[in-house]
């Protein structure tokens, strides 16, 4: 996603390192970037294997809250959409001071806030209700953004936060994921595997099934104007990235 905003890692100063950690990397988004605009060795560590196969490069099965490394190994420790996953993300941040000598950088998004314009009217409403109702039935806080607040909390010192706002368009010709979307939007099949967590939260099974119905409904429109060529997405998830000194 940095492809076309890279300055927003600006803070991280990625050409002078020289040990990099990135953790909670999944197949590697954040860090092929990190080792494209860095010299450094860059390490990825997730809690999932299946994911951490796909990694090319140093990598190592590990949990965020109690890193196999000791304090002081890298001049950088990194993670990209992954606090927003962790019960206590506070204790993963003080994790990361304590193997860091340098910089902690961290990239979260806040899921609250993110906007969809669309050429069929109902879209951007239902879809701002059901991310609403879904945030509300997590277990954990994927609104999180800046996280100023854990950084100072961990004794991270000149802690500064850039925002990049990160766009997602569909518009014609429609790209395979995209006639997939209007697919699951149209069968309602989207919204089915996040009933249980919905639920979780303070929706009833008749609001949920309420949603549901106008869901496909809008899904359908999606479809017919796609046939036609003339449906239009735009969706923006504001990322934060927040940057402080051990
Ligand atoms: C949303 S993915 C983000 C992956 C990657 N950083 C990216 O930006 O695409 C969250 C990742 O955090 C990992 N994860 C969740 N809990 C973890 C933990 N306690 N320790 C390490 N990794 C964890 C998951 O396995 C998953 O790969």
């Amino acid at each position: 996603m940095w492809d076309d905003s890279r300055e927003a890692l600006a803070g991280l100063e990625l050409d002078s390192r020289e040990q990099v950690l990135d953790v909670g990397a999944g197949t590697g988004a954040l860090t092929r970037v990190l080792r494209e605009q860095s010299p450094a060795e860059v390490v990825a560590v997730d809690a999932d294997p299946t994911l951490l196969c796909r990694v090319a490069g140093s990598c190592l099965v590990g949990d965020a809250t109690g890193l196999p490394f000791r304090a002081g190994t890298f001049d950088l420790v990194t993670c990209q959409a992954l606090l927003i996953n962790l019960p206590d993300p506070g204790r993963a941040v003080q994790e990361f001071s304590r193997v860091s000598r340098d910089c902690v950088a961290v990239v979260e998004p806040d899921n609250s806030a993110v906007s969809i314009e669309s050429t069929v009217d109902e879209e951007s409403h239902l879809a701002r209700r059901a991310r609403r109702w879904y945030l509300q039935g997590l277990e954990t806080n994927a609104s999180l953004g800046a996280v100023r607040g854990l950084f100072e909390r961990a004794g991270l010192t000149e802690v500064s936060v850039r925002r990049y706002d990160h766009e997602r368009t569909v518009e014609p010709p429609y790209s395979q994921r995209a006639l997939e979307g209007a697919r699951r939007k149209a069968s309602g099949s989207g919204l089915t595997t996040d009933r249980e967590t919905i639920l979780e939260g303070e929706t009833t099974v008749e609001e949920f099934d309420e949603l549901r119905q106008a869901w496909r409904s809008m899904g359908r429109a999606v479809t017919e104007q796609m046939q036609k060529g003339s449906y239009r997405q735009r969706e923006v998830v504001p990322f934060f990235v927040t940057v402080g000194q051990v």
